[in-house]
């Protein structure tokens, strides 16, 4: 589709002491880093604390740390967002990650991971689509979720049945690389002027 590898930045969003998210990112990473249209990143939160009052004057604390990941984020041409479920909805890390920001979601595509109990993150997901698309970028309809998501990973982080959970992925990458390079040639044409 387009000779070069469109920047994905993968956002693994918990920061919970014992997470289980780690396992869930490294398997998604594993299955996006498989594809030459694709060059990846792992953006992990607990290296980028970020506080919950949002300044547009940050102490050059915070500026020091928005300069750690905010580029990381505006190089990314398209975004997968790994996001556990915590009380029916996704994780404040999240949330503040994505309030600190503007500019670098824009006219992007964004896909999901999603895990948890019964549900599987997926009201996670539901809730995140309405706030990305404030933000003026495109969610991708298919995700891969894992429901009862400790039963589904072996002791080395690999999945027990992996067929079902790798098309997924494939499903999702295929509709973020569509998005991704297609709305990378419509930058380029004109900027998004929102
Ligand atoms: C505070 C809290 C609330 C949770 N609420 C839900 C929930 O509403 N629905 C669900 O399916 N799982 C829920 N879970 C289970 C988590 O989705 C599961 O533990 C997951 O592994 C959390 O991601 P993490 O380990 O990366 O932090 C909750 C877990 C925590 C810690």
């Amino acid at each position: 589709m387009s000779a070069t590898p469109l920047r994905l930045a993968v956002i693994n969003s918990s920061v919970r002491e014992g997470r289980f998210g780690p396992t869930v990112a490294r398997w998604f990473v594993e299955q996006a880093e498989q594809r030459t249209d694709l060059e990846v990143d792992l953006i992990d939160l607990t290296e980028h604390a970020l506080p919950y009052e949002l300044s547009h004057a940050p102490s050059d604390t915070v500026s020091a740390e928005l300069a750690r990941v905010s580029p990381r984020l505006a190089a990314a041409e398209a975004f997968v967002v790994v996001t556990p479920e915590y009380n029916h909805s996704y994780p404040a890390s999240l949330k503040n990650l994505i309030d600190w920001h503007r500019s670098e979601w824009q006219a992007k595509p964004i896909g999901f991971v999603s895990y948890g109990g019964l549900a599987g993150g997926l009201r996670s997901v539901e809730h995140l689509r309405p706030v990305f698309a404030e933000l003026h970028a495109v969610t991708v309809r298919d995700c891969v979720s894992f429901h009862n998501v400790w039963g589904q990973f072996d002791e080395a982080g690999a999945l027990v049945e992996p067929t079902a959970a790798s098309a997924a992925s494939k499903t999702l990458l295929d509709q973020l690389v569509w998005w991704g390079v297609s709305l990378r040639e419509a930058r380029e044409k004109r900027p998004y002027g929102a």
